[in-house]
């Protein structure tokens, strides 16, 4: 069988989302809902949607819309049907009746339901027709959640389950995990436990909602947002209502279920209209306060609000050992927490699946955590686990793990998968350096460097691992979200505060020696990006030889947002590619004009389409819709290039002080349109230096060493300014992005 059609029925959240994403991989779909309007409404929702739901807007026309009356003859010819109606199973039943007296034989009909059991779902089909029935549960926002969960029945045909994980993967781009017919699937059931246990222990070791999340977040390889944020996030009435579900279909002495009661201060915020951040605020609020907005946290105890304190626990890494072994509040409760997400996940093998691992990459993939439960147990150690819970005589899987005390129980990592995954290659691999912010492998005849720091934030040692690993073939990826938020900002107001601008100055120039000894080192260096590949990040990928992107990546030289400019050689490899257009053979301030708008607007890219017309990627970069496949692809393009010779270097031609003069008219005319302000000024005219090839009169040829020179004195003039310091000081303490 082949998908060469599918029809999505339902345009709301998840139908809108799937409808876009197969969009975005040029599978023909037609997305219909009650009426017609409601579906235009859906495909305008899609088109503004932020962060974008497609990839290339231009092809939003691939999403052909009607309404289930007029329009239901679509369905005949689909060789998928994607149910995402309400979750209401009268509507489903009636859609399917229509749906199967419809439809052509042997077609694949799915649900995207997030609770009802497929039992239910599929209990007035015939036996025929219940062969072609699954679930594919998509996770919400569908291009960027990497997640799809296949629910199969006792009865499914097994060819069409698989066909239907290798499109989805292959085609787009999900890591899609075959699961059976329990509830919440595997997703849901730990990540709304987990969420659940965090909740209840909190109340019971009366810690404050910024204490649980600032322990129950980054420190435990979960996402920022925390449990209190991400009920907020989520909706706390929906979050009630995943609950309620949870409680019916669960067994009455499943461990969810102490944890699953709706807590009387939830109760009262639903009612009170507090449901979150589509309501008036949750467990956290938005006030204002003389005319400043401030962010407000719930007192768990009295429901009141209370200026929201920020709350440093002064870790740096995910280390779990040395969380749960802190002798302080902190400590307690993630051992807590941790300790009963490790004993419930054990507690579903063999029940729900007995390939655990698969829990751990639907955490991964559907909820954004470094490692799944049993990677935790992993990372703690089962010894030191079993120290300090003891015996665990109530569930098989830890019963025997205390047994056989084998630290080595986890075995190979996505077995969900054929793709040769990073994940799959680094325990084969020789580990073969590691500083505190990269890590180099060797695989095979060539080398593998992975950023290990908060974002993949850049520093010298970053630097020293990507210099180190050039004697070899070299592929720059990471399993963690980002490619690089940039360098570590921090890193850099470490030495401002120390007065240290030789320190600062000695990085740079490392940076810039080590971008270029990746350009013309003898061997091929490849970049794979995904996520954030910003400032520094994206310097480091532009002067690979080669890229390999994932298709969601957020792209750009974003440096002059924090007052700076960049000073990697990022200014120089883009007034490279500009130089080569036609246009700029014609006019010698095309290209230095074109980049000094791209640079100064701090312009981004959230696709590899994007990415294209302003030459952060180029035409020949693979891109690449799964991001499991990044490695593979980036291993082929070792050996197709077993006889790779280094680029020549490169020369510019540029005009100097003409130039320099015409950008700075055009800052003339945004300050006086008050656009920028006095310190853009200034950070503009640093760029326009860098971009004309400084003051000279005359035209002249510059090698790439002076781009990389002009770069670092701009770079250098302005991080001595206050206003700048003041910029990136704002940007480490506002939280957004770390950005170059
Ligand atoms: P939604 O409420 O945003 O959209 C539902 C759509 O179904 C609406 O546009 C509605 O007009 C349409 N609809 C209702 N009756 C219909 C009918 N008879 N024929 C055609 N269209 C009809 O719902 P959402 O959030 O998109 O959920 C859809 C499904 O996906 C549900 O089963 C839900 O459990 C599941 N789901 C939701 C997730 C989420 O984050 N929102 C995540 C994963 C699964």
């Amino acid at each position: 069988m082949k998908i060469n059609k599918v029809v999505v029925i339902g345009s709301g959240t998840m139908g809108s989302g799937i409808a876009a994403h197969l969009c975005n991989a040029n599978i023909p779909v037609t997305l219909l809902d009650l009426t017609t309007e409601i579906s235009q409404k859906a495909k305008d929702r899609i088109f503004k949607s932020k962060p974008p739901l497609l990839i290339d807007k231009s092809k939003i026309d691939g999403i052909k819309i009607g309404n289930i009356n007029d329009d239901f003859k679509e369905v005949e010819d689909a060789d998928w049907i994607v149910e995402a109606v309400v979750e209401r199973i009268d509507i489903k039943h009636d859609i399917y009746k229509k749906i199967f007296y419809s439809r052509k034989k042997n077609t694949i009909v799915s649900s995207n339901t997030s609770s009802i059991p497929i039992s239910v779902l599929s209990e007035k089909l015939s036996e025929e027709d219940k062969k072609d029935f699954c679930i594919t549960h998509f996770f919400n926002p569908v291009r960027y959640m990497g997640l799809l969960e296949i629910v199969k029945s006792e009865i499914s045909d097994l060819n069409k389950i698989n066909y239907l994980k290798q499109f989805c993967e292959h085609e787009l781009g999900k890591g899609a995990i075959i699961c059976n017919d329990t509830p919440g699937f595997l997703g849901n059931r730990i990540g709304v436990y987990a969420m659940q246990v965090a909740m209840t222990e909190a109340f019971k070791m009366n810690l404050s909602i910024e204490e649980a999340d600032a322990v129950f977040g980054r420190p435990m390889g979960i996402p920022k947002t925390g449990v209190f944020g991400l009920y907020d996030l989520i909706g706390i009435d929906l979050m009630s209502d995943v609950l309620k579900s949870f409680i019916k279909e669960l067994n009455e002495n499943d461990p969810f279920q102490k944890v699953a009661k709706e807590i009387p201060l939830i109760t009262k915020l639903i009612n009170d209209g507090y449901t979150g951040r589509k309501g008036k605020g949750g467990f956290y609020r938005m006030s204002k306060l003389e005319n400043k907005k401030i962010l407000e946290a719930i007192n768990l105890e009295t429901g009141e609000y209370a200026p929201s304190k920020k709350i440093e626990l002064g870790i740096e890494k995910v280390d779990l050992g040395s969380l749960i072994n802190r002798k302080d509040k902190f400590g307690e409760y993630a051992w807590s927490v941790i300790s009963k997400i490790i004993e419930y996940s054990s507690s579903l093998v063999p029940g729900i699946t007995d390939k655990f691992n698969d829990i751990d990459e639907a955490m991964r993939l559907g909820f954004n955590w470094s490692m799944g439960p049993f990677e935790m147990l992993k990372s703690i150690g089962v010894e030191n686990f079993f120290k300090k819970s003891g015996e665990i005589k109530e569930n098989i899987f830890l019963k025997n793990l205390y047994k056989s005390k084998d630290e080595n129980f986890y075995g190979e990592r996505q077995l969900y998968t054929d793709i040769e995954t990073l994940g799959k290659i680094k325990p084969k691999a020789l580990k073969i350096d590691k500083n505190k912010s990269a890590e180099i492998f060797r695989f095979k005849d060539f080398n593998i460097v992975e950023f290990t720091t908060k974002a993949c934030a850049l520093d010298y040692d970053s630097m020293d691992a990507l210099k180190n690993a050039t004697d070899k073939p070299l592929i720059i990826i990471n399993e963690s979200m980002q490619f690089s938020a940039g360098v570590n900002l921090k890193y850099t107001m470490d030495f401002v505060k120390k007065n240290d601008f030789k320190s600062i100055e000695k990085f740079i120039k490392y940076f810039q020696q080590t971008c270029k000894h990746l350009k013309y080192s003898k061997h091929p260096v490849i970049s794979a990006p995904s996520g954030l590949v910003l400032g520094g990040g994206e310097e480091v990928a532009i002067q690979s030889n080669f890229v390999v992107s994932h298709t969601n990546i957020v792209m750009g030289l974003v440096e002059t947002g924090v007052g700076v400019v960049p000073a990697g050689g990022g200014c120089k490899e883009v007034l490279w590619r500009w130089s080569q257009t036609e246009e700029a053979k014609k006019d010698p301030d095309y290209a230095p004009m074109q980049v000094f708008n791209i640079i100064g607007y701090a312009k981004t890219a959230t696709s590899t389409v994007e990415a294209l017309p302003l030459k952060f990627l180029r035409s020949e970069d693979k891109k690449v819709m799964n991001r499991n496949s990044l490695f593979e692809e980036s291993k082929k393009l070792i050996y197709e290039n077993m006889h790779f010779k280094p680029p020549q270097e490169c020369t510019f031609k540029l005009p100097g002080k003409p130039l320099k003069e015409k950008m700075i008219r055009s800052l003339d005319k945004l300050y006086n349109d008050k656009i920028i302000l006095d310190h853009g000024i200034k950070v503009g005219t640093e760029l326009a230096n860098v971009l004309s090839g400084g003051d000279t009169s005359i035209e002249r040829v510059l090698s790439e060493e002076d781009i990389y020179k002009l770069e670092l004195e701009s770079f250098m003039t302005l991080i001595e300014t206050k206003q700048t310091q003041d910029r990136i000081n704002h940007t480490l303490a506002t939280g957004k992005p770390l950005i170059n």
